[in-house]
């Protein structure tokens, strides 16, 4: 049986207990320039002193059109790096490896920020209004600007990145048959759409060198599990160390188990995935995993290689210490808006602040 204070080595990265803190942007920690602020700090050294195996700092802009909000962290430009390496530090003197999620909205880009662009020119935030189709040369500029941020990733002090490859942002926009109608290389079939990812894992290895953890949090259902399954083979054969698997664009399989009494829909996709990628490759669940109970589940019946938290590290920093301490905690209260949220006052009601 595996515990949950087993260890375990993700490529060189060697994780000391089975709980990692799932991505979680703060709206207003940054400003207008993207730079880490002293909030940021604070919040993950707490998560870092509350004993996660892994910490993923939350989406980070590659640039400044991709960003979430005007209000948005980022990796865009070297002046970032400073501010991270702050982060990092913080993480690894309570002896917590962390690695950065790195995303670009696509065609879901806030036009205050920049022009919506994508795989095709289907419809953006604004139902009438069609994002633009990225030519071949405006996609290796983008895949450029990751391969950067992860550079600068690594210079900052992180083990490794994860690439943001789910909830319908620009790398799921790929893969998505939804909103990739593509004919050339990069549309079409599973390895076509999974192309845009694949080379930025490839040339994110070339560039950061084989130690550097590259994790995927890919897309679990699009529209089925199976073509997940078949995308995120893809980011495996191009290097991807890690799948941390949530949701994607499009929801159609009558083979999803929607009515376990243990974990949620969410969280089963994960499931489906560590058993095809037993032994090859270590996944992730997440979703609605916020009890002692439902991680020692899904961790000592081997249903997932490590939980991916993120409301309940919100509610409560230590939430990993006491579960693997079997102590009690500040249990999320699963609010129809997480307090965390956009416009939202970061003050959680179960506890958590900063
Ligand atoms: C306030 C907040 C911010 C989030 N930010 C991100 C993010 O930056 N990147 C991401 O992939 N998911 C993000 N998510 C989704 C979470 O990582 C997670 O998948 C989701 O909350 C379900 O897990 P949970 O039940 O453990 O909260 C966010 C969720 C919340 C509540």
């Amino acid at each position: 049986m595996t515990r949950i204070s087993d260890p375990i080595t993700i490529n060189k990265t060697v994780l000391k207990n089975r709980l990692t803190m799932a991505p979680t942007v703060k709206f207003d920690y940054a400003g207008e320039d993207g730079m880490v602020t002293d909030k940021h700090i604070e919040h993950y050294r707490k998560r870092a002193e509350g004993g996660c195996g892994l910490i993923c700092v939350e989406a980070t802009a590659v640039t400044p059109g991709g960003r979430f909000a005007k209000n948005h962290l980022g990796l865009w430009e070297d002046a970032q790096t400073e501010g991270h390496k702050k982060i990092t530090e913080a993480c690894h003197e309570n002896g917590v490896p962390v690695i950065i999620q790195l995303n670009h909205t696509g065609i879901t880009a806030n036009p205050d920020c920049g022009p919506a662009m994508g795989p095709s020119a289907v419809p953006t935030r604004n139902p009438e209004v069609l994002a633009k189709e990225m030519s071949i040369a405006e996609i290796h500029e983008m895949q450029e600007h990751f391969v950067n941020a992860a550079l600068r990733a690594k210079k900052a002090g992180y083990d490794g990145v994860q690439l943001h490859g789910c909830h319908g942002y620009l790398i799921n926009q790929f893969a998505a048959k939804k909103t990739n109608l593509r004919t050339d290389e990069y549309g079409g079939s599973s390895e076509n759409r999974a192309r845009f990812g694949s080379e930025i894992i490839s040339s994110v290895r070339k560039t950061c060198g084989s130690d550097f953890l590259i994790s995927v949090r890919t897309t679990g259902i699009e529209p089925d599990i199976a073509t997940a399954i078949e995308i995120a083979e893809e980011y495996v054969k191009a290097g991807c160390d890690y799948l941390q698997v949530s949701t994607g664009i499009d929801w159609e399989d009558p083979t999803v188990d929607e009515n376990n009494e243990h974990y949620n829909k969410f969280c089963s996709l994960g499931v489906r995935f560590h058993e095809h990628f037993k032994g090859r490759v270590p996944v992730s669940c997440v979703n609605g995993i916020n009890d002692a109970a439902t991680v020692k589940y899904l961790i000592e019946n081997e249903l997932t290689d490590t939980v991916d938290l993120a409301r309940a590290v919100l509610a409560d920093p230590g939430f990993c210490r006491a579960v693997l301490e079997d102590k009690s905690y500040n249990k999320c209260f699963d609010c129809p808006r997480c307090q965390y949220g956009p416009a939202m006052p970061h003050k959680c009601p179960a506890g958590g602040g900063v």
